[in-house]
């Protein structure tokens, strides 16, 4: 019994002292199973119980109880004391100090480009128009055969592409939007499509093979000239202000009959005639027309009942004209210095 009591004072003492050095839980942890595990210290001084005679037993197990339970609770408590501190210690190396100068780059700002696509998108959308997307590598049957231009026709040559295979190329024009946009829906249709297209062109200040388009679509019954005329002169007001004129000239589109071409009155003379107008007073701006009653039939739309209108505006020339921009590769570069100017 006094061989028990001893190992079991001995244990304890040897507990206490360690436990006062500890710094962390993980110490903490190694000293849990150093102690109290099935092979610790103190579940060894109690398995010497098995030698003590049975009436040396209850007053054994008494003593035997009231330490470790001591034991426990200074255990416990140590244990909390060294999770607050590592909390603490934690805390403290996560803290952010919000005083600190920033390595902030300034706000980024719209693409010239981005700009002018939104803006001549919002009048359209008050005019009641919706807008429609579609993709860039697209079918020699949209972007060409089901817009009458069939395969070997002259006015291709214009619009020379990227052919991925024989029947899929880079879209030479927002045009094809048209046919997506008849085969999946009937008229009334009212809508635009803004989109990248790509011709076989040299750069230059006024040329790019990438280009951005916004095509317009409206079929009704009824729809005339008249209404063309007047979607775009609208348009033109008021992008360009209340000033601003247009003029069509008769051209030809073969998906579309009458077609014309549209000039605006000239941004920076208001069509007096200077540099930018090259003297002419007048701007081209856009392609238009009636579309033509076999596009209408290649989408499955009954010529004699519906007519409707279709134009394609030109979204390079419209931004340099509206921002001042008089060299169209400054678009396409990227030099900050330029696009700042558009915060
Ligand atoms: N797609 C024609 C072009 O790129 C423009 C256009 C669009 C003409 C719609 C008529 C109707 O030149």
């Amino acid at each position: 019994m006094s061989d028990l009591k001893e190992s079991l004072m001995n244990t304890r003492v040897e507990f206490e002292e360690k436990i006062k050095s500890l710094t962390n839980s993980k110490e903490i942890e190694a000293l849990r199973v150093e102690f109290f595990g099935k092979k610790g210290k103190l579940t060894g001084v109690l398995r010497g119980m098995g030698q003590l005679s049975p009436e040396e037993r209850p007053a054994a197990g008494k003593l035997v109880n009231e330490v470790r339970e001591k034991m426990e609770s200074v255990f416990s408590e140590y244990q909390s004391k060294i999770a607050d501190l590592e909390n603490s210690h934690k805390l403290k190396k996560e803290v952010i100090d919000v005083t600190l100068p920033t390595s902030y780059k300034g706000a980024g700002a719209r693409h010239p480009l981005n700009m002018a696509i939104n803006e001549i998108c919002d009048i359209f959308l008050g005019l009641g128009y919706s807008i429609g997307e579609g993709p860039e590598v697209e079918y020699d049957k949209y972007n060409f055969e089901l817009l009458r231009l069939p395969k070997g026709h002259p006015a291709r040559d214009t619009q020379d592409t990227f052919y991925i295979s024989e029947n899929i190329l880079l879209r030479t024009q927002t045009s094809p939007m048209q046919i997506r946009i008849m085969e999946n829906q009937k008229p009334p249709i009212k809508v635009i499509c803004p989109g990248k297209v790509y011709r076989q062109d040299t750069l230059d200040s006024t040329h790019s093979p990438v280009f951005h388009q916004i095509e317009g679509l409206v079929v009704d019954k009824g729809i005339t000239m008249g209404d063309l005329v007047g979607s775009l002169q609208l348009f033109a007001k008021k992008l360009f202000g209340e000033d601003t004129k247009i003029r069509l000239r008769p051209h030809h589109f073969p998906f579309t009959e009458p077609s014309v071409e549209v000039d605006l009155t000239c941004w920076s003379c208001g069509g007096k005639g200077c540099r930018v107008c090259k003297g002419e007073g007048w701007i081209e701006v856009l392609g238009a027309g009636m579309v033509h009653p076999e596009v209408l039939e290649n989408c499955g739309i009954d010529s004699e009942e519906y007519s409707g209108f279709a134009f394609g505006i030109g979204v390079e020339r419209t931004a340099m004209g509206r921002y001042g921009i008089d060299d169209i590769r400054l678009l396409y570069e990227n030099d900050v210095r330029f696009l700042k100017q558009f915060k």
